[in-house]
């Protein structure tokens, strides 16, 4: 079993396959891209396999699928099923923004796939368009529909950003009275690839409580799962939830047990940490398993207690200029 040395177990790996997308979210990168990964410094499928099939080994029992954006990455489903057979794995799971995943749901289903987070800042094609600079808001809604169809868990992810989609709170809580979806309200992080647009946070995750409850005065709060990202909600007679998460406020560090792998395959030990143990020179240098589990455990023997930390130790060595599409969200 992975333990940290603040006695955390870790069970849960979040594995970025790929820096691009095909959405330009304005927090996440700029219009141009950002400078893209080449072929040779991202990790094999092959690499991913063997990573993710020691890490099982050593108690990882959940695995994300993130990016980028997952199925920008070619043969994308080829990992998916080759992930879903390894034994010990509970839980195989993915975050994408749903332009080209509709048609791959069923294949999803069919290997196991039992939930799935879905981006979606706005319900309206221009806002969309205005947040994301690309008009995908149909396709985004077609995987949503394909998803609940085949009877597949959904998590909406809302970023809440001042001044672009504040009115779209509302309309995106109702989306839980008729589906039977999780919509989660996310603080909005300084990762957008450019380390100069942030300022400051203008929707703490209590003020974004607050407009919900003006409307909802009866929402009613729910037990947490013990490792959830986000403190959830549930409105009398609606199907689904409401969720919020205080990414920036970051007050679920305390019970962590996520690691990220970057897709050229460096250990984040936290989201904020930029990077701990580059694990794909490890294999290309020709160690074996035991000597790269040997110093995965040492990396997470020295890991931050909380993004705080890690963030304070990481600006020693320079000014984060990350984009979540780098880091694996
Ligand atoms: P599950 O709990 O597995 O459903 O997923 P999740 O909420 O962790 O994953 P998802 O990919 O949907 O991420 C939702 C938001 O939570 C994103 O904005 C993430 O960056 C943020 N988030 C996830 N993990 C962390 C973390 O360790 N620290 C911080 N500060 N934010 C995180
Ligand atoms: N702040 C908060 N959330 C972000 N995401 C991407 N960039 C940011 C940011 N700067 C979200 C995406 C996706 C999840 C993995 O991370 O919307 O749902
Ligand atoms: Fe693409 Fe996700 Fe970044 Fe948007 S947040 S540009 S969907 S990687």
């Amino acid at each position: 079993m992975l333990t940290d040395n603040h006695g955390r177990k870790i069970n849960y790996v979040r594995l970025a396959v790929t820096d691009r997308c095909n959405l330009r979210c304005f927090y996440c990168m700029p219009e141009h891209g950002l400078d893209w990964l080449s072929r040779s410094e991202l990790m094999s499928y092959e690499e991913m396999l063997r990573i993710c099939s020691l890490m099982v080994s050593m108690g990882v029992e959940k695995i994300r699928i993130t990016g980028g954006e997952p199925f920008v990455r070619k043969d994308i489903m080829q990992l998916l099923t080759s992930l879903s057979k390894l034994n010990g794995l509970k839980q195989l799971t993915l975050t994408t923004n749903g332009v080209l995943t509709a048609p791959h749901v069923p294949e999803l289903k069919k290997i196991g796939v039992k939930s799935v987070n879905l981006s979606m800042d706005t319900l309206d094609r221009n806002k969309f368009f205005t947040i994301t600079r690309r008009d995908e808001l149909p396709a985004v809604l077609e995987t949503l529909e394909q998803l609940l169809k085949h009877d597949i868990d959904v998590k909406i992810n809302a970023v809440v950003m001042d001044g672009k989609n504040i009115d779209d709170i509302i309309p995106l809580v109702e989306l839980t009275k008729n589906l039977p979806v999780s919509v989660r309200f996310i603080e909005e992080m300084p990762f957008n690839g450019e380390g100069n647009h942030y300022s400051h946070l203008h929707w703490h995750y209590m003020r974004i409580l607050r407009k919900i409850q003006e409307q909802f005065p009866n929402i009613e709060k729910l037990v947490d799962a013990p490792h959830s990202t986000s403190y959830n909600y549930h409105i009398p007679n609606h199907r689904g939830n409401v969720g919020i998460i205080a990414a920036y406020s970051r007050t679920f560090c305390g019970t962590c047990n996520r690691i990220r792998l970057t897709p050229q395959g460096m250990l984040n030990t936290c989201l904020y940490d930029g990077g701990v143990l580059n694990l794909k020179d490890l294999m290309r240098n020709g160690l074996s398993d035991e000597e790269i589990a040997q110093q995965l455990l040492n990396s997470i023997s020295h890991r931050a207690k909380d993004g705080f930390v890690a963030e304070r130790l990481r600006n020693e060595k320079g000014p984060v200029h990350e984009s979540m599409a780098t880091i694996g969200g």
